[in-house]
């Protein structure tokens, strides 16, 4: 990526306020520097494994067929409520899997995850990081979205997980990114604030597959002095996909 459209996807992400008007490339490099630091990758105690009683029961299922199974759900209450189910949309090659919290109310009509001012945010971010959305996985801890934009109940995340845990299974990604405190608290299966869990390897499931934390790009919309930090995470996440 050349310096001019890092400048824009920075500009994007809120972080041109960073850049110094005398000397705008030095200050974009002392961000790279800082992007490219080699900090100790910091391992935590694995948290309660996130293993759903139901995974068995998508095991083995190809991508079709799980779509297909999604479509058709009615497991939890959810479903009375949704338009459409919520897959995940993305490249089936990814390395980079993205999981968000569910689906808000243009997901629900559009049958795709992020497509609303948090999707053009997120899309900012991995551009940010040489990532475009077309080269990533993105997905949901539920395919579902809850009334009101409510957070997911225990019933229907426990649910809607094993769908999730074999679109692992048939994407194999290299790192997992969970935004928001939601996404992160259901796939580690932990209470432990999402300022302790960022900048940390944690690893999901069965598949043991590092993840990573940050902030939901809702957040940062209304919290936009966050950005910074939001952009550490990703620096992070990079720096652990080329390690793996
Ligand atoms: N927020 C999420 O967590 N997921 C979406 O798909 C949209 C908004």
């Amino acid at each position: 990526m050349n310096s001019a459209q890092r400048h824009e996807y920075l500009t994007a992400l809120g972080l041109d306020a960073w850049v110094r008007r005398d000397q705008p490339a030095a200050a974009l490099s002392s961000i790279r520097a800082s992007t490219e630091t080699s900090r100790e990758l910091s391992t935590v105690t694995p948290l309660l494994a996130p293993v759903s009683p139901n995974t068995a029961r998508e095991a083995g299922v190809d991508w079709p067929e799980l779509r297909a199974r999604v479509a058709a759900c009615t497991r939890c209450a959810l479903s009375a409520t949704r338009t459409q189910t919520v897959f995940g949309v993305g490249n089936q090659q990814a390395e980079w899997l993205i999981v968000g919290e569910a689906p808000g109310a243009e997901e629900d009509r559009q049958g795709e995850p992020f497509v609303g001012r948090a999707g053009q945010l997120l899309n900012s971010m991995l551009r940010a990081i040489g990532l475009p959305r077309e080269q990533v996985f993105i997905a949901n801890v539920l395919k579902c979205r809850p009334p009101g934009n409510r957070d997911p109940a225990a019933n229907e995340s426990a649910e809607c997980l094993p769908y999730l845990e074999q679109q692992i299974a048939l994407l194999k990604p290299k790192i997992m990114l969970a935004v928001g405190r939601i996404a992160a608290q259901n796939l580690l299966r932990t209470d432990v604030t999402l300022g302790r869990l960022r900048q940390q390897v944690h690893r999901f499931g069965h598949s043991q597959v590092p993840l990573v934390v940050t902030y939901h790009p809702a957040y940062l919309l209304r919290t936009p002095g966050d950005k910074r930090k939001a952009w550490e995470d990703l620096k992070f996440a990079r720096e652990v996909c080329a390690n793996v």
